[in-house]
């Protein structure tokens, strides 16, 4: 009798410190695998809700009306403050309606089509 309580001590013991690693070692391990898939997702539907209209679905576009975002240089800091602010009247101004975590989630989905 006394054993059996021990065992199944034992093997509660075991059960819980099993699910305390997987706690505790999961959600790094899925933040390291699709952290940036997920922001590039987030991104894609921002940008797919507003800007594809004007410079295309998916960014596929001719770069004649509007500039062809996929040939965007690796420049997080022009994209953010172009994006806030509008360009020469034709780009709209998106600093109050998007907030700051949505321009990242785009500049992440412009940079993972990047293709200069
Ligand atoms: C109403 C149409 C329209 C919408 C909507 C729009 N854009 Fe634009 N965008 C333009 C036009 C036109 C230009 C070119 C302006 C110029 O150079 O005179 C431009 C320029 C840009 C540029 C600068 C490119 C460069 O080479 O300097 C970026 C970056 C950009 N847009 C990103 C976005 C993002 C991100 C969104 C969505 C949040 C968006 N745009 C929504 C029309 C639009």
């Amino acid at each position: 009798m006394t054993k059996r309580v021990s065992k199944r001590t034992v093997a509660y013991f075991a059960a819980v410190a099993a699910t305390a690693v997987a706690q505790m070692t999961m959600p790094v391990a899925a933040q390291q695998a699709g952290g940036d898939q997920a922001q590039i997702d987030l991104g894609k539907r921002t940008y797919a809700q507003n800007c594809s209209h004007c410079h295309g679905p998916n960014m596929v576009n001719s770069g004649t009306i509007t500039p062809d975002l996929r040939t965007f240089p690796d420049d997080r800091m022009r994209f953010v403050t172009t994006v806030k602010q509008g360009k020469n009247g034709k780009m709209p101004p998106w600093g109050d309606i998007l907030s700051e975590d949505q321009i990242a989630d785009i500049w992440a989905f412009v940079a993972s089509r990047r293709n200069p």
